[in-house]
């Protein structure tokens, strides 16, 4: 299995596709508690999903058929170490041997996330203060047991989003508003990157490790110097202190000055944070691509998460715009000349090659791999469950087209990957949102897939693209 070739691939996480929640060993996670409890309003788990976890043969060789050569996907630490005493279920581990023996048997690269969202519920929340060691220590037992056998790894999912999710908007638990918290969340998040890699570092793997970013640099549509300030704060809310400790092995004075004077206590941060940071980067930059943040300065004087859950998922509601303001520092712009997603998002192609053209300007030539990079819609299947999904193929060609811009005009990409693998469950947004290359008939008692006509269309564009 190579990853010096061009990765062209799609994702999943495995909370959103293995159910099998409580099989075979494994402890609850955080999603698990949050979906069994009165506070998700819908009802609607991942208890079963599209049961990855007993149809994952079929699911990797409709990937191999469909000229894919890597996976995305995660695993559940609450599988491999279901409670709090560091001892292994090898049921977990031997879940995850099969599904890579599967990939290796088609040639297919695992590329693979230690954390997506599901922490184990015996750490409960980011801002537990042993969460970092908890997790490196999590993260060597995975590194000593499939080695080079995963040839690519990252830390966690979109740090980013997870940490405003979690405490800014509420809508992932532990459903907070609370910036104090955010604050004490990311900074949790920044040393257990820094301490994954650490354990990494000490076993002298050929894989690399990288992390993956959830959302593009902040731009405006003017540049005079109110619109960069909020740019530049913007940027230290979503991206900074995301990047810069795990890509430089550093945090800019600036920021940290910034958030103090936002009334944030930082009496939580270890006298050596800094030193802990400094040596322990990542190889490559996993940079999941959706939509712009595009802001300008906060006229409105306030504070304000919300997203657009589409009417609980029922579709109502549709293409309210999602809110994002910090006082004084800067809200979120709209561009009446772009299309906008049933939920709200912007459908703007040219993102990819700002995203990307940008993370070099700041971070060099480091390798970059596009970890997610799809489309929400209500699909509507035929009587054999077929769906034309026009829509996902236009987005799909129009990003990919601007990515491979970005690649030809020098940025270092190496591989793409189509959320999702197959449809599966959305977070809060359920079933409804699909986002699959194959469909899952969650009507039918054996979760029956059928490709749709993306999953045709990416097999030809790959085979087309597959030696750039
Ligand atoms: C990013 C997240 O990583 C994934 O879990 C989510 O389902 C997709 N975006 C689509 O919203």
């Amino acid at each position: 299995m190579s990853k010096d070739k061009f990765l062209w691939g799609s994702a999943t996480a495995a909370y959103q596709c293995e159910g099998a929640w409580d099989e075979d060993g494994k402890g609850p996670s955080i999603w698990d508690d949050y979906c069994h409890s009165t506070a998700n309003l819908t009802g609607i788990t991942g208890d079963v999903s599209c049961d990855h976890y007993h149809h994952f043969k079929e699911d990797i060789k409709m990937m191999a058929e469909g000229n894919q050569n890597t996976y995305r996907f995660s695993l559940s630490w609450s599988r491999i170490l279901p409670k709090d005493d560091h001892v292994v279920n090898e049921a977990g581990f031997r879940f995850y041997d099969e599904l890579i023996d599967e990939c290796e048997k088609y040639g297919i690269v695992p590329n693979v996330t230690l954390v997506h969202y599901d922490l184990p519920d015996y750490i409960g929340t980011w801002t537990n203060p042993k969460v970092s060691d908890e997790f490196a220590y999590y993260a060597s037992v995975v590194f000593k047991h499939f080695g080079n056998r995963i040839p690519l790894y990252t830390t966690i999912n979109e740090p980013n989003h997870n940490a405003y999710c979690n405490y800014c908007v509420g809508n992932y638990p532990p459903n907070e508003t609370n910036l104090q918290h955010y604050c004490e969340c990311a900074y949790n998040m920044i040393l257990c990157t820094a301490k994954a890699v650490k354990e990494f570092r000490k076993l002298n793997l050929n894989s690399l490790i990288g992390i993956v970013q959830g959302c593009g640099p902040a731009v405006s549509l003017k540049d005079d110097p109110e619109y960069l300030e909020a740019v530049k704060y913007c940027d230290y809310f979503c991206n900074d202190w995301v990047l810069d400790p795990a890509i430089k092995g550093i945090l800019e004075d600036e920021l940290i000055e910034a958030v103090k004077a936002k009334g944030i206590d930082l009496s939580f941060v270890d006298p050596n944070f800094k030193d802990i940071i400094k040596n322990n980067t990542i190889d490559f930059l996993g940079q999941n691509i959706y939509s712009r943040m595009l802001v300008k300065p906060n006229t409105s004087g306030i504070t304000s998460f919300t997203v657009n859950n589409a009417g609980n998922n029922d579709g109502t509601n549709n293409s309210a715009r999602e809110t994002r303001a910090i006082k004084d520092w800067f809200e979120f712009d709209r561009d009446e000349n772009t299309q906008l997603n049933k939920w709200g998002r912007e459908i703007y192609p040219k993102c990819g090659y700002i995203t990307l053209t940008k993370r070099k300007e700041r971070y060099g030539n480091i390798p970059i791999y596009i970890t997610e990079n799809g489309h929400g819609c209500y699909d509507i299947a035929d009587e054999n469950g077929y769906v034309e999904d026009d829509e996902r193929i236009e987005f799909l060609n129009n990003y990919l087209q601007w990515i491979l811009k970005a690649k030809e005009d020098g940025v270092n990409v190496q591989g793409y990957y189509v959320w999702s693998t197959m449809d599966l469950y959305s977070w809060i947004n359920g079933y409804k949102k699909r986002y699959g290359l194959v469909r899952v008939d969650y009507e039918d008692g054996n979760l029956k897939r059928t490709p749709k006509k993306s999953y045709y269309w990416y097999k030809e564009f790959i085979k087309k693209y597959q030696n750039i």
